[in-house]
């Protein structure tokens, strides 16, 4: 490890403390090492776009951090609530913050061209957006078209040798409705599960009891759900986490979706980091059944890009 790989390691250790999601922390993580290596490519300070900023919490994060690397000015993150973007500006005052919805293209196609394009946990919410009260669930060929929509437009603001970061959910490749068996650790888990059945909104979750009030049965789609959410439930964050489904493409769609718009994928991980909350909780007793991956990253350039 070089001095200025072992200071960076050292800084964002220090600086991400309070960051509770540990998902986020290894994107702002891989982001940052990406804005060293690019900026050195490059040879001038880069232009970050986050969309779907939120508070800043990615974006503000990584421009206070790398401020000389960074042109702050031109720099921009767009949400759609006011408030967050109220304190991405008491954050990073000098950069742009625009207050509207990355899916309109007229908005998008305003906001110039960007290095460093960020889609950090935003996609899932456009996906969620399909929502049909009809169907009482999310209708999944619109919420699919409505992602890669808005995947292209986040692809159209990059320069030439830019790079778009995304990192969020992903669902497990294989036969989503195989049966998969698990047993609470206890009464607290089991009920918490009721209340997860009870107030998720985006599919309508089935399962089976089995021969001890622990233990039922459900499909890997519902599971996945249930695990990935258990975190949040009865806690605060669990009024909009309920509305949204984490899950929308396989690796392998995303990786098509990537090369439909004539992107190549330089760098690609699922990994899960809350497993061991969900050990706590659960247990799977299906043989050959294992927790799923819960969250996908990866850095994607232009097709034939040096970068
Ligand atoms: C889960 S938060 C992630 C925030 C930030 N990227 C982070 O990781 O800290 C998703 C954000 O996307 C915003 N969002 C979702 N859909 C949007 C849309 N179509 N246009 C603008 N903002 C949107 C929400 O308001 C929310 O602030």
């Amino acid at each position: 490890m070089t001095e200025s790989e072992s200071f960076w390691e050292f800084y964002w250790k220090t600086r991400l403390t309070e960051i509770e999601t540990l998902g986020k922390r290894a994107a702002i993580l891989a982001a940052s090492r990406l804005i060293l290596r690019l900026s050195k490519q490059l040879g001038r300070p880069l232009r970050l776009l986050e969309l779907g900023c939120g508070e800043g919490q990615i974006i503000g994060t990584l421009l206070d951090a790398h401020a000389s690397l960074c042109d702050v000015r031109a720099s921009a993150g767009v949400d759609y609530q006011a408030q967050s973007l109220a304190r991405c500006r008491r954050l990073v005052p000098g950069a742009r913050w625009v207050e509207g919805d990355f899916t309109d293209a007229t908005l998008i196609g305003g906001l110039g061209e960007f290095d460093v394009v960020l889609l950090i946990n935003a996609l899932h919410e456009v996906f969620s957006a399909s929502y049909c009260v009809e169907m009482g669930e999310i209708n999944i060929p619109l919420g699919k078209q409505k992602v890669e929509r808005a995947f292209s437009l986040a692809v159209s603001r990059l320069s030439s040798h830019g790079n778009l970061v995304l990192f969020d959910g992903v669902e497990p490749a294989g036969d989503p409705g195989q049966p998969i068996r698990i047993r609470f650790h206890s009464a607290w888990a089991r009920d918490e599960f009721d209340d997860f059945v009870h107030g998720y909104r985006p599919f309508q979750i089935t399962y089976q009891k089995l021969d001890n009030a622990f233990s039922i049965e459900l499909s890997q789609h519902d599971f996945i759900r249930y695990i990935t959410k258990s975190i949040f439930i009865r806690k605060k964050l669990w009024e909009s986490e309920c509305l949204e489904s984490y899950q929308y493409f396989t690796e392998a769609e995303f990786r098509a979706m990537v090369a439909r718009q004539g992107m190549e994928i330089t760098d690609i991980e699922a990994f899960t980091v809350n497993d061991e909350k969900w050990r706590h909780r659960v247990e799977i007793i299906s043989a050959g059944s294992e927790f799923p991956q819960e969250h996908i990253f990866m850095i994607a350039q232009r097709g034939g890009g040096s970068s």
